[in-house]
């Protein structure tokens, strides 16, 4: 049944470019599951932009030298560029420092403030008497008291994912002067999140516990039961969106109250130039809003963002937040500051035409339930044992084998064997496996299944040995042979399309294959083309000196 789907991808922070870690934790899931969900014949509207507020965005400025309006302008139009580059197929990628964004926040918080959500209070906060600032999330670094990591941001710490306090920190310590902090009385804006427990409790324990992901189900429900208190969603800081009450200066809305909100201005944006009715995609039941994220983003999309989503009254909430762990790079955590990673600019530099590569390394080897590793032999290996030895491999057999027989004409089937009919009958049940693993936000066990129909029509060809049978009387099993050969290259050409989007496209031209609906392909249906066009290699083997002047890369700017 066709239905309508809203589904985002985190806002990467506008403070600097992405690299390999981001691409697998939530924009290549997302984007395999919004193109699946199109090729099915969905309503479908995937949307992003770049976070531009935060205490990160100054605190990058400062390091640069240049003003935090320089910083966005600048990432936004790389982080932009790096989805492009990649495939990653956004309906439309907005930014949070646009007008209509800090409206649509702004509206958000005047709402909720007058329904009277919000409550109003003073409270310490810690505060840099050298610089003369108080000292919000980003902006002070100390020991996580849950975890004992000593780099923890004031408002959560990456490496147990907790959401924290900055006055919860110990050893806490200025990011401007390195100074200890002191504290000092601020009035903010807190949402009382034990107000939302009968809420949480009932939406997120009883119902979600039997499709969503164990490791994004298991946080949850420990924080709901640790006991939820208010979360100032207000800052003392002269960036992000001002707090939209008269006479308050000084203050801003807190990066994580407006960021989630960008999702739904996005989708403002995109129907506004689309001319359309952005509203069935936010406040309409029937439409599944599924989140894809990183571990580190959980509690922000599966507790505040939902408890406000659901103060307001008008809106949907999110049906699965399909979260992923983290990517490690050669066994050691990815690092901005430690330049311990693979920017994406820098990749695509390094291995032009590439990305479908990356994209297939990072999505077998995604951080779906465990944290994972990226190794560059690992990269290495997938792409000349998997997709240059099998899927490439294969369809360059069929692609010749038919030229040299048939002068690229794709000859019609004879009489079918009993293994034809077998092999038939397991190549078109592939798209609805696949598609089950993509609902089940399986992706690693998805993308398998598109290399084992690869290895299937190896495997066939293998068997059959059709280059000797065409010396034989047997020639007309030949053509039976090829024409199925053909056939599932048409399969692979419409079933790669979420995971690999270029070769995909190289498929189709090759193939002569037009636009199939996943669920038309089917054995009563069958992926008929006439003629096969030759064509350049689809992959090509990485040499072991690739991989040693990249490690050498690596460990060089490690700093
Ligand atoms: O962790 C991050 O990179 C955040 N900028 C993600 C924001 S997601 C959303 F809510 F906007
Ligand atoms: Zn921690």
């Amino acid at each position: 049944m066709k239905k309508r789907y809203t589904v985002t991808a985190a806002l990467p922070y506008a403070n600097g470019p992405i690299h390999i870690g981001h691409l697998a934790g939530a924009y290549i899931p997302a984007d395999i599951y919004a193109r699946y969900l199109r090729l099915k014949g969905n309503d479908v509207i995937f949307v992003c932009g770049s976070d531009e507020h935060g205490a990160a965005i100054p605190i990058r400025a400062k390091k640069e030298g240049v003003s935090p309006q320089k910083i966005i302008d600048k990432y936004h139009e790389i982080i932009k560029k790096s989805f492009e580059d990649f495939g990653i197929s956004f309906d439309n990628y907005s930014r949070t420092s646009s007008k209509i964004h800090h409206k649509i926040a702004s509206n958000f918080f005047n709402e909720l403030n007058k329904k009277n959500i919000f409550i109003e209070k003073e409270s310490e906060q810690l505060y840099d008497l050298k610089e003369n600032q108080f000292l919000a999330d980003r902006y002070v670094e100390g020991e996580c008291p849950k975890c004992g990591f000593k780099e923890a941001y004031g408002d959560q710490c990456e490496s147990c994912g907790s959401s924290l306090n900055a006055t919860d920190l110990l050893n806490p310590k200025s990011k401007i002067s390195g100074n200890k902090p002191s504290l000092k009385k601020t009035k903010h804006w807190f949402l009382p999140l034990n107000n939302f427990e009968d809420f949480l409790n009932k939406w997120f324990i009883e119902d979600k516990k039997n499709d969503w992901k164990s490791n994004v189900f298991g946080q949850v429900k420990s924080w709901i039961n640790e006991g939820l208190k208010p979360r100032a969603i207000t800052r003392d800081l002269d960036w992000g969106i001002p707090v939209p009450i008269k006479d308050v200066k000084g203050k801003v809305l807190y990066v994580w109250f407006d960021a989630p909100i960008g999702y739904i201005s996005s989708t403002i944006e995109w129907a506004k130039k689309k001319q359309k009715d952005w509203k069935p995609y936010w406040q309409d039941p029937d439409t599944e809003l599924v989140h894809f994220i990183g571990k580190d983003n959980i509690v922000f999309h599966c507790i505040i963002f939902p408890s406000i989503l659901s103060a307001s009254g008008k809106y949907i909430l999110p049906t699965n937040v399909p979260a992923n762990e983290f990517l490690n790079l050669e066994g050691q955590k990815i690092s901005t500051s430690k330049n311990w990673a693979i920017w994406l600019q820098q990749y695509m530099e390094d291995f032009p035409q590439m990305q479908d590569t990356l994209r297939y390394v990072l999505t077998t080897n995604a951080p779906e339930n465990k944290d994972n590793d990226f190794t560059w032999k690992d990269f290495q290996a997938k792409n000349n044992n998997e997709l240059v030895a099998i899927l490439g491999n294969f369809v360059n057999r069929v692609v010749v084998l038919t030229h040299k027989y048939y002068n690229g004409k794709t000859p019609k089937m004879g009489v079918l064997c009993q293994k034809d009919n077998k092999i038939i009958e397991e190549v078109y049940n592939c798209p609805k496996n696949i598609g089950f693993s993509i609902e089940k936000f399986k992706f690693r066990e998805a993308i398998n299944l598109v290399i084992d129909l690869a290895r299937t029509g190896n495997k066939y060809l293998a068997d059959e040995e059709p280059w000797k049978l065409i010396k034989t009387k047997d020639s007309k099993k030949v053509d039976t042979i090829m024409n199925i050969s053909i056939q599932i290259c048409g399969i692979l050409s419409i079933v790669c399309e979420p995971f690999l989007p270029q070769t995909a496209k190289k498929l189709k031209k090759q193939f002569n294959i037009k636009n199939f609906e996943w669920d038309s392909i089917n054995i009563k249906n069958p992926i008929i083309t006439e003629e096969i066009r030759q064509g350049s290699l689809m992959f090509r083997k990485i040499e072991d000196q690739e991989i040693i002047l990249q490690l050498e890369k690596l460990n060089d700017s490690k700093k």
